[in-house]
């Protein structure tokens, strides 16, 4: 059985664990590179003898590159199973579509508006007191401000925000949670494969790749019910899911679809590729 692998690092820890968990269970991985692949004309990219995919990261870029790697995804999986299928990447990837299917499904999600008004986010920060303001298609903790709201800054916040909305056509805005910790929990299926508190070693963001510290956690039913349900609504196989506790409640902050394990494997020793290369190997042996 030949497992593709969609890569863009082949250092990576994730796409090394995937490589391995693959051959462990006597499957050839075959890692390949969207941005390698050339399509002539319409002719479907060669599939390489794959018999399913498991898309480790697809890569940031300019909207036509992106589009052109998601089309690519879209047409592969016309002939293999992909994990995550690209739909389902697509709406993780955007944090108000995400939202929105979340808060449709019933679950929990912090206050949010998104508008490209600069009244309406003065008004929320004011009835807020705290908000984040986030690109839509943001990753990494890149680029998220928080803004207080006081009069003495309110010339400052308006111009900042205003900078902002030029930058991005468009303003992201959500309540701020305090918390001095967050949750992830790594969804496989309908399993939470592992999950690790995130504390922020810097102010407040509390991204590993900002230098956050993870730490072994253990979620209740109630915590873990939620990733898997919100990993459904979103239709990803497996998923990231970021989870705040607030005071009175859970609220889901957003869904990765391309996942790292990394932090989950040093502060758990859990390898969640394991889990993602079962439920491949399970879902083709169905299929037959
Ligand atoms: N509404 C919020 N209140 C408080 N902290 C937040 C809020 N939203 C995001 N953060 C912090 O910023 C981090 C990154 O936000 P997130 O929505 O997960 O975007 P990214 O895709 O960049 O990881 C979170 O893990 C959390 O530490
Ligand atoms: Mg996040």
């Amino acid at each position: 059985m030949n497992i593709g692998i969609a890569i863009t690092d082949q250092n990576d820890w994730t796409t090394r664990a995937l490589i391995q968990s693959i051959r462990d269970r006597g499957a050839s991985p075959v890692p390949f590179r969207l941005s390698e692949i050339t399509s002539y004309a319409f002719d479907l990219p060669e599939t390489g003898g794959m018999d399913a995919a498991i898309v480790r990261d697809v890569g940031a870029g300019a909207f036509e590159e992106v589009s052109f790697k998601f089309d690519l995804l879209r047409i592969l999986a016309e002939e293999v199973p992909i994990i995550n299928t690209p739909e389902s990447i697509q709406n993780a990837a955007n944090k108000y579509y995400s939202l929105y299917l979340l808060k449709k499904s019933g679950l929990p999600v912090p206050e949010t508006v998104v508008t490209c008004d600069v009244d309406v986010a003065m008004d929320m920060l004011d009835r807020c007191g705290e908000i984040v303001i986030k690109p839509i298609f943001g990753y990494k903790g890149i680029g998220i401000r928080r803004f207080r709201s006081d009069p003495d800054l309110f010339d400052s916040n308006r111009n900042f925000i205003e900078e902002i909305l030029s930058k991005r056509g468009v303003l992201y805005l959500q309540e701020f949670i305090p918390m001095k910790r967050d949750m992830r929990v790594f969804v496989v299926g309908n399993r939470a494969a592992g999950s690790i508190y995130r504390y922020a070693r810097n102010g407040w963001i509390t991204n590993l790749s900002q230098s956050g510290r993870p730490e072994r956690c253990v979620p209740d039913p109630e915590q873990e019910e939620i990733a898997i349900q919100a990993s459904n609504a979103i239709g990803t196989a497996f998923a990231g899911v970021d989870i705040a506790e607030t005071g009175d409640g859970l609220a889901i902050l957003e869904i990765n679809g391309t996942p790292s394990g990394k932090g989950i494997f040093e502060a758990c020793g859990v390898d969640v590729t394991r889990d993602i290369v079962d439920y491949v190997i399970s879902m083709l042996s169905k299929r037959i």
